[in-house]
């Protein structure tokens, strides 16, 4: 872990850090110049809790999606797709639900920053609720791409009562609108989907980010604009903090960068030793989790990849069954004709142009693929 990959040159001095190590993170926290802290994360900070992430080669949820008979793994993910096929998430939706997991040694972590009166803001990707679940308050998170905290039906926007929606889901049924017949309108969570707008709480918060004095960025590749841009939101002086597997975004352009990579626990667990907070972390995490996930989440990482591997594939193995299903004729009527998700190039702006969708980012690799597809 450390700067093995930064970008700045080694005779590149810091502005705002005494040299670019956790240490010195540490030091300037403790020194009162970081009263307001970001803290931006995605699916990593979750793997430990036994969730998959989207993109990661092996484990990731889309990887393993890549051999079905999607249009593409993000259909799953995509409102237009949902609409023709809403079988598939909720096939995942089963297993991704809220309160099968317990919250991570990076969750508690952020809690402790809000208990501290050090958190001005978390902005998370995660729909998995594990941030609340860790006591951080409502109020200091923006969940940018909604949760399974509620859900409604896509037509006529009617909100569904949370005991059915667990029973649905607890069957990997597909809800429909509690107004039929007036209304047959299929049921989805208010997770934000590609083609659909963020909430307009992320555009309130985002402007935050010009006034942080620290950033800290964890598990997220950063892929998926506009969340992707935050990072860049965060003035020169303020330092930026990656604990992330790899190296992403500008992250390790900027002077006061300080890039952990690997493990995201491990990474805090480190600066939490640097604070002199480490007992308190162990102890406030025990304590919400209980021994047996801690020694569940403890276990060595290669046995942590390999079960969520196995559920990974399980997984997969689900939604190619429904998908199989919905080609031989017998899947319920929602089963259609499959469109491949549109892109949009004209509506990949950055959070600073007031974008409204979620879309992936405009890499190059992205652009030859949509000009492929035309
Ligand atoms: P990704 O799967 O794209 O990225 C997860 C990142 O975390 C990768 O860079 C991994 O290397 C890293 N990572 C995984 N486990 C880690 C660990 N234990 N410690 C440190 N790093 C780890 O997930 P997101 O960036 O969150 O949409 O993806 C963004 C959005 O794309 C998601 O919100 C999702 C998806 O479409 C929905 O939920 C609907």
């Amino acid at each position: 872990m450390g700067q093995e990959q930064s970008v700045i040159d080694d005779d590149t001095p810091p502005k705002s850090l005494a040299d670019r190590s956790l240490a010195a993170v540490a030091d300037y926290i403790k020194s009162g110049k970081a009263r307001r802290i970001v803290v931006m994360t995605g699916a990593g900070i979750s793997t430990a809790a036994g969730i998959p992430d989207f993109r990661s080669p092996e484990t990731g949820l889309y990887a393993n999606l890549a051999a079905l008979d999607l249009p593409e793994p993000e259909a799953v993910f995509d409102l237009h797709f949902f609409k023709q096929n809403p079988k598939p998430f909720y096939v995942l939706a089963k297993d991704l639900y809220p309160g099968n997991f317990y919250p991570t040694v990076s969750h508690v972590f952020i809690s402790m920053l809000a208990e501290k009166g050090l958190l001005c803001q978390l902005y998370t990707q995660n729909i998995d609720c594990l941030e609340r679940a860790a006591g951080i308050p409502s109020e200091l998170i923006v969940e940018a791409h909604g949760s399974f905290a509620g859900q409604r039906c896509i037509e006529c926007k009617t909100a569904y009562p949370e005991n059915l929606m667990r029973e649905h889901v607890a069957r990997a049924e597909v809800p429909r609108c509690i107004r039929y017949p007036e209304c047959s309108g299929l049921v989805k969570p208010d997770i934000v989907f590609f083609h659909e707008a963020l909430p307009s709480l992320f555009y309130e918060r985002m402007d935050l980010t010009i006034s942080a004095d620290l950033a800290l960025v964890m598990g997220t590749s950063l892929q998926v604009h506009p969340f992707a841009g935050l990072p860049n939101m965060v003035p020169d002086r303020a330092p930026r903090v990656l604990f992330n597997m790899e190296r992403v975004g500008t992250l390790g352009s900027q002077a006061d960068d300080v890039l952990v990579l690997g493990d995201c626990d491990t990474g805090v667990r480190k600066l939490a030793d640097e604070l002199g907070w480490r007992d308190e972390l162990e102890e406030k995490w025990r304590a919400l989790v209980g021994h047996k996930e801690a020694k569940r989440q403890l276990q060595g990482m290669k046995k942590r990849i390999e079960g969520i591997q196995d559920e990974v594939s399980r997984l997969a193995d689900e939604v190619e069954e429904v998908l199989r299903l919905g080609h031989d004729g017998s899947a319920d009527e929602a089963n259609s004709v499959i469109q491949p998700p549109s892109r949009d190039p004209e509506k990949e702006k950055s959070p600073e142009d007031g974008q409204e969708d979620r879309q992936e980012a405009r890499t190059g690799e992205a652009e030859e693929k949509d000009q492929a597809e035309t």
